[in-house]
């Protein structure tokens, strides 16, 4: 794969880009802090025996939608085209925290949803123009129903499954292959300092659960895949329930 990460300087992204490079994927990295970037791109390079210097990065911040085209240019360029692009980059807090912070609820709506879309939009047209290819985006459990512990960021990452499904729907006779990543709660920095429930992942099972996803095409990923099941049931219960449970 001819791949750009966005998202690659930490938890799952960082994880993800880890293991394609050990595969021979060739990568560029997207982030919001150049000397970031430049550290994770020389970590993924250490851990695929590539010559330092030979993964590419480039300033890409989904809250400025000005570095988007730039960013996804300077990928295609640097890799002679890209046929993948990754985003894992979000933004977390508690309910509590965001009904605190409106101000930050208002920045984490704008990013997890809307400039990821805008993001998605651009990446899409450039797959699209070269006959296909995969696009691939974290989205979260935390989407799949109205509860109480995440109503403002499952809000955010509710509309980005529903884009994704649709764009999946639209262009994937066009060859473009949309895989939707719904992780379960994941180890990573943005879950430190909160109780892992049962069925807790790891970041390096869930990337090469995502690899296979991606490999196989699959428009919905959960990781780890226990998740599909617990979702199915959570989906299915009765609102009256859900208004009682704290799930
Ligand atoms: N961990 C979980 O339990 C869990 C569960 C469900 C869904 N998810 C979703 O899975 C994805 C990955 O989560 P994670 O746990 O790996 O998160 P993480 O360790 O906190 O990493 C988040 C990544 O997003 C990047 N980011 C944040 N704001 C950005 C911005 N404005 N522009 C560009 N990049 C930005 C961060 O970059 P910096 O290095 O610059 O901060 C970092 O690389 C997220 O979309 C998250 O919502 C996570």
């Amino acid at each position: 794969m001819k791949a750009a990460i966005l998202g690659a300087t930490r938890g799952m992204g960082r994880a993800l880009a880890r293991a394609m490079a050990e595969r021979g994927d060739l990568l560029f990295l997207l982030g919001r802090d150049a000397a970031d970037l430049e550290k994770s791109a020389r970590d993924a390079e250490a851990r695929g025996g590539r010559k330092p210097g030979s993964i590419g990065v480039a300033v890409c911040d989904l809250e400025r939608p000005e570095t988007f085209a730039p960013a996804l240019g300077a990928a295609e360029q640097a890799l002679g085209g890209l046929d993948t692009v990754i985003v894992t980059a979000g933004l977390f807090a508690t309910q509590d925290q965001l009904e605190a912070d409106p101000d930050f609820a208002r920045r984490l709506l704008v990013v997890n949803f809307a400039h990821t879309v805008a993001f998605c939009e651009e990446a899409r047209k450039r797959l699209l123009a070269r006959g296909g290819g995969t696009l691939c985006v974290f989205s979260s459990v935390a989407g799949e129903r109205g509860r109480k512990p995440v109503a403002i960021y499952g809000a955010s990452k509710a509309g980005l499954s529903r884009y994704l499904e649709a764009l999946d729907h639209k262009y994937r006779a066009a060859g473009l292959r949309t895989v939707c990543v719904k992780p379960g709660f994941v180890k990573t920095g943005m879950t430190e300092g909160l109780k892992p429930p049962p069925f807790a992942g790891e970041p390096d099972a869930v990337a090469r659960t995502v690899l296979a996803g991606i490999d196989a095409g699959k428009p919905v990923v959960y990781a780890p895949p226990i998740w599909a099941l617990v979702m199915l049931v959570i989906r299915n219960l009765p609102r009256f329930v859900m208004r009682k449970i704290n799930f």
